[in-house]
């Protein structure tokens, strides 16, 4: 979904603010093989933690070679158990490929559609831009998948935390009625989130 390159490459130097879209390239004299490669998903995450999920995002911000080029990658390691939680990408489309374990992968769509199947090694999924998904590890080890985006930088909107984990807190009254529920429901999940 990000906008053509208009030359052969554009690593970016991130030490300089973004501008409109992406980052200004770093001077070619500067180059090296060293900017087109990237091992920073090579090693398994910890996945200590409420959801037993750890996603490694290999988008530009960590691998500045990707700059202008619209492609990144994810590494996301699962604890049994393990739930990637409900989140979507406004930038892009997702697919990506079980490495290990055994998976339900789903999304639901703009009209409340959801489709999901349970996979293991080897198979892909797709994720439509901009759907809510999530990968939960239903297998009885770990599971890893590799994800692929058509952005170098898709962003992730988790709605768990995008609706009760936010910086200044959405108003409870605004979550009550949309959830239906009463105020003490809203609080207990906020302070799941050290709200
Ligand atoms: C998985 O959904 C990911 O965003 O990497
Ligand atoms: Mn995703």
């Amino acid at each position: 979904a990000d906008p053509d390159p208009l030359q052969d490459f554009c690593v970016a130097d991130l030490k300089s603010s973004p501008s409109v879209n992406g980052f200004p390239c770093k001077s070619a004299l500067e180059v090296t093989s060293g900017d087109f490669f990237y091992d920073g998903l090579s090693m398994e995450g910890n996945t200590t933690n409420v959801f037993g999920v750890n996603v490694n995002a290999g988008n530009v911000l960590a691998f500045p070679g990707l700059n202008t080029l619209g492609i990144s990658m994810n590494r996301v390691d699962l604890a049994p158990g393990g739930v990637n939680p409900p989140h979507l990408h406004p930038r892009s489309t997702e697919s990506g490929i079980v490495v290990e374990g055994m998976l339900l992968v789903g999304f639901v769509t703009t009209g409340n559609v959801f489709y999901s199947k349970v996979l293991s090694a080897g198979e892909m999924f797709v994720i439509p831009r901009g759907l809510v998904h999530f990968q939960h590890n239903v297998g009885d080890g770990k599971a890893l998948i590799f994800t692929a985006f058509n952005s170098q930088l898709p962003g992730s909107v988790i709605v768990p935390s995008t609706l009760f984990a936010s910086t200044p807190s959405v108003p409870n009254d605004v979550l009550t009625k949309a959830f239906q529920v009463d105020e003490a429901v809203i609080n207990g999940i906020k302070s799941k989130f050290g709200m």
